[in-house]
């Protein structure tokens, strides 16, 4: 079975099921493939985004990551760690403490030394060209900086899948690129999957897939 991903019949709702935010989805995502996700805002990226990463759970349905059922993993936080880098809609990094040790932040609890840590987030620090920047603290940073600290973090554990969301969002078309080259890098160098949700067309056009989503459904559209 080469699918990394599959969701069966997935629903979530929100505020007591007034919000009804995904519906009836059903989707396999190949392993080592790029797939964009786009769809008008509140159509529910954000949410499915969560669902796979494990971050959020759904009210019925199942997000199956590597042959497992992901409501049945006992440490679920473990198991995280170990397969799903993300880069926020917001970046999401910690303002009071440096870019580099936002980025050892992601690697506590995987056993490796300090030592180790940090010349981990300094040589990833490297890659996405911030080495310089390293003792900065995020809210110094501009937002492209930001964003590819973040970038940095996700990748820390190498991770098999990486969960993207709208990471160019904020960004000018010059920054959108290197992000998305990072990203895409990474997937193909290390045979991860890369799902990134974007409202930008030039960035779903770069992709292996696309899926739409519109009103918590996936569109398959006309093609
Ligand atoms: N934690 C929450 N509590 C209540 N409602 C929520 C929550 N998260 C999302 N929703 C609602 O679920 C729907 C889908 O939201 P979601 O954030 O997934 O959309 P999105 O497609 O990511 O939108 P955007 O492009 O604006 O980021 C929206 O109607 C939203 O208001
Ligand atoms: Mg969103």
């Amino acid at each position: 079975m080469n699918n990394i991903i599959t969701i069966k019949d997935l629903n979530k709702t929100y505020d007591k099921g007034r919000t009804h935010a995904l519906k009836d989805i059903n989707m396999d995502i190949k392993k080592g493939i790029s797939i964009s996700i786009t769809g008008p805002s509140g159509s529910g990226k954000s949410s499915l985004l969560n669902m796979i990463g494990t971050l959020d759970t759904p009210d019925n349905g199942q997000v199956i990551i590597d042959g497992q059922d992901t409501s049945k993993i006992k440490h679920i936080n473990v198991f995280r760690r170990s397969k799903v880098g993300f880069v926020f809609q917001l970046h999401n990094l910690i303002p009071t403490i440096s870019a580099r040790e936002n980025i050892e932040m992601a690697m506590y609890g995987t056993g490796l030394s300090p030592e180790t840590m940090k010349t981990r987030a300094l040589d990833l620090l490297k890659m996405v060209d911030m080495e310089n920047l390293a003792v900065q603290k995020p809210n110094i940073l501009s937002g492209g900086e930001r964003q590819r600290v973040a970038v940095a973090r996700a990748l820390a554990n190498d991770p098999p899948i990486i969960l993207a969301d709208e990471p160019t969002g904020s960004l000018d078309t010059k920054n959108g690129e290197l992000i998305l080259n990072l990203l895409q890098h990474h997937q193909r160098e290390m045979g991860a999957t890369l799902i990134i949700v974007t409202h930008d067309p030039k960035i779903a056009q770069q992709t292996d897939e696309s899926i739409e989503i519109v009103d918590g459904k996936i569109d398959l559209g006309t093609e």
